[in-house]
């Protein structure tokens, strides 16, 4: 019988956590025992995996001894003082907040991209899980910068309010159905009213005037592909969208590369599906093709008519799953079958 893991997750209850929990079922992750973790008023709660049911614990009480791999989504925080813990204690974590994704002795992953980090994890027992908006850009981006070479990336994106969490879906719910019933609203996870609005900042505002979100896709995308030199310029902005996040993103490369080449490369490429007819509906949007999918999609792939070396995509990919949950599950089952 091939090998079982003790798996702790932590963050359970969460947008995420549940979403680990439904892909660990989906890929018959090769489960023994899973610790569902979360907050002191989840705990006794039973979620489902695998046809088992199974108690959330208290995350403060648990021994990370016990497990040999936890997969962290409960915000930095939590991650900052249980994940050392839980390395400690001899479990290998895989974090999806931004804690330590800057850290040089922690790698940073995307499996299409750079599975090859995953052998670093022994420097501190935890892998970092990129941001989403990261994740699916890379996906889309690496099979050009192996072809021709990426000098600088302009992007800008267009991100789900499931990206914050459970509160963020039902405020823009509410909201939106307030609004049409001609009622008030209350404003509580964003600065501003997100139902039939668009609000450009995501996570605090740094010094030189971008957010942290943006700057997160330039210091990611640089440890990621391993080259300080490409440069990325990020507008991050959240819409009024529950799951998927889009990309406009415009690349200059280092060789020219034309439309039809930048398909035909995308379209074996792995973690993605290009779904670009120049007609209507001939492209995809987070709700009707990205949303519970595993894929990346391309889109409207197009020469930059403003300069020689530039080219054009419409990138969507469901952030829950491929921008945090799958691609979480993924580094884990590359660990278990190559380094545990
Ligand atoms: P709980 O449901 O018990 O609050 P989301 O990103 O959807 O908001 O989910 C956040 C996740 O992080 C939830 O599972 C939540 O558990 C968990 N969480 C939040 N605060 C804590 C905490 N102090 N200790 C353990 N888990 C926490």
């Amino acid at each position: 019988m091939s090998k079982k893991f003790d798996v702790a997750i932590v963050g359970a209850t969460g947008a995420v956590g549940e979403t680990i929990l439904s892909i660990l079922e989906q890929r018959n992750f090769p489960i023994n025992n899973l610790y569902p973790l979360a907050s002191a008023n989840s705990a006794g709660k039973k979620v489902l995996c695998q046809g088992k049911s199974w108690t959330v614990q208290d995350l403060d009480k648990f021994d990370f001894s016990k497990v040999q791999v936890g997969m962290f989504s409960a915000g930095g925080s939590i991650s900052e003082k249980y994940a050392p813990i839980a390395a400690e204690a001899g479990c290998v974590v895989i974090d999806n907040t931004a804690h330590f994704r800057r850290d040089k002795d922690i790698p940073l992953v995307v499996p299409e991209v750079n599975a090859h980090a995953i052998a670093g994890y022994t420097k501190r027992n935890i892998i970092s899980n990129p941001n989403c908006s990261t994740i699916q850009m890379l996906v889309a981006l690496k099979p050009i910068y192996d072809a021709v070479g990426i000098e600088r990336i302009n992007v800008a994106t267009y991100q789900a309010v499931s990206g914050s969490g459970k509160e963020a879906i039902t405020e823009l719910t509410t909201q939106t159905a307030k609004l049409l019933n001609g009622q008030d609203i209350d404003i509580d996870v964003y600065p501003k009213q997100i139902a039939f609005n668009v609000i450009p900042h995501i996570d605090v505002f740094q010094e030189n005037g971008y957010t942290k979100e943006e700057m997160k896709m330039v210091w990611e995308t640089q440890k990621i592909f391993e080259d300080e030199s490409i440069l990325v310029n990020p507008t991050a902005v959240r819409v009024p969208v529950l799951y998927g996040h889009s990309e406009a993103i415009n690349i200059e490369t280092k060789k020219k590369i034309t439309a039809k080449e930048a398909t035909e490369i995308l379209m074996s490429a792995n973690g993605v599906t290009v779904i670009d007819r120049r007609e209507n509906g001939g492209y995809a949007t987070p709700f009707a093709e990205a949303t519970n999918k595993d894929d990346t999609f391309v889109s409207r792939i197009r020469e930059d008519i403003s300069y020689d070396k530039g080219l054009n995509m419409w990138v969507v990919s469901d952030n829950i799953r491929k921008g945090a949950a799958l691609n979480t599950i993924q580094i884990a089952e590359i660990l278990i079958q190559e380094y545990l």
